[in-house]
């Protein structure tokens, strides 16, 4: 493998999660592969449980870790080409990509959406120069329109936890006091698209994901129709999609957030976010903290996921 930034570069998803309880089963078995390698992991955004669990999956590996944020302590990267530099950004990507693909093997990127262009964001200008001009293995550790290591993790935790063949899974939108990017509910969407679930997305009407990753999920504005008889919530919220709105917040309706009344809908739901979660804004202490809560193991396979990814990618050097 030498590109991971979305459900289809995994292939069949049968395969994919095998190798996931391979490694989860054996985390240390394919230290062999990889030493005397070295991940690098930039980011352009902050994180906890990707820089923690992709670092993790690396030394799981036998790999060695180099960890770049590019706005803390490097050089501010100019990344648009034709640009008089004479700004505050002293660094081109254009030269700072192959410089940084010289001192390792793989490399991995978080770069979210900027809000500036829409078509900049959903054309992935930044993971793709990596891609582009890096000439090594390159995995998003989320990028402008997808998060896949977040949704390889929440299909593992589904698949972990579901106690029927055909699981009804709902995405629900939920309040947020800022505009977040569409990254994790598109991803969530497109690899929830790629199985058999019942897969059904609740949102205000206003917030509907781009077409391409919607894809076959039925779209339901009722959150009431949504939650009834669901096996799993997964809460996030997203900013809107469609022009003139992009990257807008058209509500912060608080009836939208996941509370004991709507989990009672369910089919005894467990309940899942990717995290970082606004307690009381996204979901209530009550839900979170429940018996059906299920964020600490999904977030725990996220080593799983870049574990995953990475040996595959390490077995193609
Ligand atoms: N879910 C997730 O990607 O968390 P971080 O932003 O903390 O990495």
């Amino acid at each position: 493998m030498n590109k991971f930034t979305c459900v289809q570069d995994i292939g069949p998803l049968d395969i994919a999660l095998a190798n996931a309880m391979d490694v989860k089963v054996n985390p240390y078995r394919d230290q062999d592969l990889g030493k005397n390698k070295t991940l690098l992991m930039i980011f352009f955004n902050s994180s906890l449980r990707t820089r923690l669990s992709t670092q993790k999956a690396a030394m799981n590996l036998g790999m060695n870790v180099i960890v770049l944020d590019v706005n803390q302590g490097a050089w501010k990267l100019e990344t648009e080409r034709g640009v008089i530099m004479d700004g505050d950004k002293p660094e081109h990507i254009l030269e700072a990509i192959p410089v940084m693909a010289s001192y390792c093997d793989i490399i991995g990127v978080r770069s979210f959406a900027r809000f500036e262009s829409k078509e900049a964001d959903y054309n992935e200008v930044i993971i793709n120069q990596f891609i582009q001009y890096s000439g090594k293995p390159v995995f998003s550790m989320e990028a402008a329109t997808r998060h896949p290591l977040q949704s390889f993790a929440d299909l593992i935790t589904i698949e972990e936890y579901k106690r029927v063949a055909r699981p009804k899974v709902v995405l629900t939108w939920a309040p947020h006091p800022m505009a977040l990017p569409q990254a994790v509910p598109n991803s969530f969407a497109e690899w929830m698209n790629e199985t058999d679930y019942e897969f059904v997305i609740t949102h205000p009407e206003g917030y509907e994901l781009a077409p391409q990753f919607s894809g076959k999920a039925k779209i339901e504005y009722d959150w009431r129709k949504a939650y009834e008889g669901a096996d799993f919530i997964y809460a996030k919220n997203w900013s809107a999609y469609n022009d003139p709105n992009y990257g807008k917040i058209l509500s912060k309706d608080r009836s939208w957030m996941v509370d004991s009344d709507k989990m009672k809908l369910t089919n005894d739901a467990f309940f899942m976010h990717c995290l970082p979660v606004r307690r009381n804004m996204i979901v209530s202490d009550e839900v979170i903290e429940s018996k059906n809560s299920i964020v600490i193991p999904e977030a725990a396979n996220r080593v799983v996921s870049a574990q995953t990814v990475i040996r595959e990618m390490l077995k193609s050097l």
